[in-house]
């Protein structure tokens, strides 16, 4: 790995502690959601039709106000550690939306928008009993401002997104069970930096933000806590940046 991507297999809030204040410009993260006792509560069958089904993976099943302390003191680093005017984008399920505008709004995020992320091939379970679950929500706050990086170049952008889920190529390092889409990441990092900006993803998982920041040329912070996914999130990031140095070079010698 080069200086410019840095990675940690270790508890996200113990790495957080340890950054240089405002010296992140996006934090784009995807943390858990926290629903494996609201879905174990419903005996979904999730567990039978999933071998990795998230709810059973043993960082999904806090009591709620446990889970309410560790976003808060995730929100009070990020606010030290980002930047004054850096974005932040998390992912959450949409029941929890109103408790993470209350804690981030503590610790001095401005909150812009709740958006929606479309998966456009969900599994199609229990199809003929109810609405399939296809959407999940995110959250677009800026730190300590009302306005950060936009690079919209005139162009109108919605707050919804309608992407597939990872395709099997992105799934070929680990089997993570809440993998996000590269597509997906794309476009909140092109639209929410620039260039040699930093990137941090405290919940990594499978390394999606990490590939795709390489990719795009920003520097990288990610925190893994689990060492299986942790290993997976590395050899892949680890292959995305040996395949864009190849492209590029293929491309310099084509001219
Ligand atoms: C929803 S998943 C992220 C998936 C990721 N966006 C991807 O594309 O693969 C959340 C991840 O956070 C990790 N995690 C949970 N608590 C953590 C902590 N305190 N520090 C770092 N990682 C943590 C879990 O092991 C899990 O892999």
């Amino acid at each position: 790995m080069t200086n410019e991507i840095l990675l940690f297999n270790t508890n996200c809030l113990e790495v957080l502690k340890d950054l240089e204040s405002d010296s992140v410009d996006l934090i784009l993260t995807d943390p858990p959601y926290n629903l494996g006792n609201f879905m174990r509560d419903r005996q979904t069958n999730l567990k039978k039709m999933r071998d990795n089904f998230f709810g059973d993976a043993g960082w999904d099943d806090l009591e709620f106000d446990e889970w309410k302390k560790q976003i808060d003191d995730f929100f009070k680093e990020a606010n030290r550690v980002l930047k004054k005017r850096g974005s932040l984008i998390m992912f959450m399920s949409i029941i929890k939306v109103e408790s993470i505008i209350s804690i981030a709004s503590k610790h001095k995020f401005y909150y812009k928008t709740t958006g929606i992320w479309h998966k456009t091939n969900p599994m199609p379970r229990n199809m003929n009993l109810h609405f399939i679950n296809s959407t999940e929500a995110w959250l677009y706050f800026i730190n300590e401002a009302r306005t950060g990086t936009f690079n919209n170049n005139g162009k109108a952008f919605h707050d919804f997104i309608e992407t597939s889920g990872s395709t099997k190529s992105e799934k070929q390092y680990i089997a993570h069970p809440t993998q996000k889409p590269e597509k997906l990441f794309e476009h909140f990092v092109s639209l929410l930096t620039n260039p040699n900006d930093t990137v941090l993803d405290p919940f990594m998982g499978s390394g999606t933000s990490g590939v795709v920041t390489k990719k795009m040329g920003r520097k990288f912070i990610g925190c893994e806590i689990n060492p299986q996914y942790f290993e997976g999130a590395k050899n892949r990031i680890n292959q995305s940046a040996t395949q864009l140095n190849f492209l590029d070079l293929n491309i310099s010698e084509g001219k």
